[in-house]
């Protein structure tokens, strides 16, 4: 018989088929197979069995009958009656940046999005005032405002208290970029003190909003800034490193080797975000795992020389900022999802206890109150094994270099 699990969203429990077919054309198919397995299977949970109303009274196959009976178009009317769009505030500093702008754009998208704030600094390319008047003739729901502080000025005094109010996530980009030859490493001191004075002013008017850190070296920068949330007082899982362009990068290049179509594919990408550290799990993906492990190795490697690829493309004139934009938007994207009530799973570099570094990048479930759950790394095969022990190496001596920062300073708000 087929297994039935239990979607927490309505307690009901669904067969693949009967899940699939409920939430088919909405997500992608790949979003909709990790939230399956976030579903605990009937038979583990005699409580869960109750909710949904079929427990042990009721046959199964009633139950069964009931949810096909369910026309197509009522259930997806009711996923949409359940759940409306959130009507969330969104900061994103840095904003009128070269990541920044492609984000606050995507985000000024998003149904989740009622407000957003762009804010950056008065030497920035375009005044940020001029990127918000330019998305808010977007034909959206979202109302957009920029807002601007001296270059050199501290942000949790000088910034309106406005812009960061009632936020429930801030996209943080702001921060120098690699030019040709530098390592990410490189930016550790310059940005290190951006983040820590941006990360001051959310401590002190929006501290229960997720930070989600793009600025370089997120290895180090999201230790540094989330044992510094710790020592305030603050969750320190407030604090998330984004890693998306590695799964997005991982994804696009098996889509390019396989001929598959890179919406279908869904690589995990765990350790961290520099070198070595950035450790694509090709075997955790159906697509992925059907190339020939003489090939995986190069794969891997191109991977994690990928923002180079694009730094010396560039050749001086920044790093990844478009495919950036993407990426940070997805997860941005995701963790409003979560907020508003739809859990979402995405890979993430946040304070984790599932192996023995204190920061790692592994999947992440973002809910209802932010990192929800930190999973496991899950199976790999030999090649993966060797890997680890390699990414983790050197992802502890960038995670010491962030917890050196947070114990010489504090936030000072
Ligand atoms: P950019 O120079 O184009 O933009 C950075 C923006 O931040 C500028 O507009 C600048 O004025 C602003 N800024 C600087 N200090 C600020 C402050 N104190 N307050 C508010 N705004 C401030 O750089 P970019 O290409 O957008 O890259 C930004 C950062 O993102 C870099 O550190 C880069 O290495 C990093 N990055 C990370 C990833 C990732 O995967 N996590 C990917 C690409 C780039
Ligand atoms: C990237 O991976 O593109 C970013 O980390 C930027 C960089 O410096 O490579």
């Amino acid at each position: 018989m087929a297994e039935r699990r239990v979607d927490p969203d309505d307690g009901v429990a669904y067969t693949w088929e009967e899940f699939s077919a409920f939430y088919k054309g909405k997500y992608k198919r790949n979003a909709v197979e990790e939230y399956w397995e976030e579903c605990e299977p009937v038979k583990k949970s005699k409580a869960k069995d109750k909710a949904k109303g079929t427990g042990k009274g009721e046959p199964k196959a009633k139950a069964k009958a009931k949810v096909k009976a369910e026309p197509k178009a009522k259930a997806k009317a009711k996923a949409k009656a359940r759940k409306p769009p959130g009507a969330f505030k969104v900061c994103v500093c840095g904003g009128a940046g070269g990541i920044g702008q492609p984000l606050s754009m995507f985000m000024a998208l998003d149904p989740n999005v009622k407000e957003l704030s762009v804010f950056d600094l008065d030497i920035a390319m375009v005044p940020p005032a001029g990127v918000a008047a330019d998305l808010g003739h977007l034909d959206k729901k979202s109302e957009v405002k920029g807002y601007e502080v001296k270059v050199g000025k501290p942000a949790v005094t000088e910034l309106d208290a406005e812009c960061l109010k009632g936020c429930s996530l801030v996209l943080i980009p702001a921060g120098m970029p690699r030019k040709p030859g530098m390592t990410r490493d490189d930016l550790f001191k310059v940005n290190a003190d951006i983040a820590k004075g941006l990360v001051e002013a959310c401590a002190k008017h929006c501290p229960e909003a997720i930070l989600a850190l793009i600025v370089n070296p997120v290895n180090s920068i999201v230790p540094a800034m989330a044992e510094l949330y710790k020592k305030k007082g603050l969750d320190p899982l407030k604090i998330v490193g984004v890693t998306t362009l590695d799964c997005v990068r991982a994804s696009k290049f098996v889509g390019q080797i396989t001929g598959k179509n890179p919406n279908f594919i869904n690589v995990p990408v765990i350790g961290g975000h520099a070198g070595v550290t950035i450790m694509p799990v090709f075997s955790q993906d159906k697509t992925a795992a059907s190339i020939d492990q003489d090939k995986i190795e190069a794969l891997d490697k191109r991977v994690q020389e990928a923002g180079t690829e694009v730094v010396d493309a560039k050749n001086g004139k920044g790093s990844a900022t478009l495919s950036m934009g993407y990426a940070g938007a997805r997860l941005g994207r995701s963790i409003l999802a979560g907020l508003a009530g739809r859990r979402r799973v995405e890979c993430a570099y946040v304070k984790s206890d599932i192996t023995d570094l204190p920061y790692f990048t592994s999947k992440v479930v973002f809910g209802e109150s932010g990192v929800q759950k930190v999973l496991p790394i899950g199976e790999l095969n030999k090649y993966e094994t060797a890997r680890l022990e390699e990414a983790k190496k050197a992802l502890k001596t960038e995670i010491e270099t962030g917890l050196k920062f947070a114990e010489a300073n504090e936030l000072n708000c």
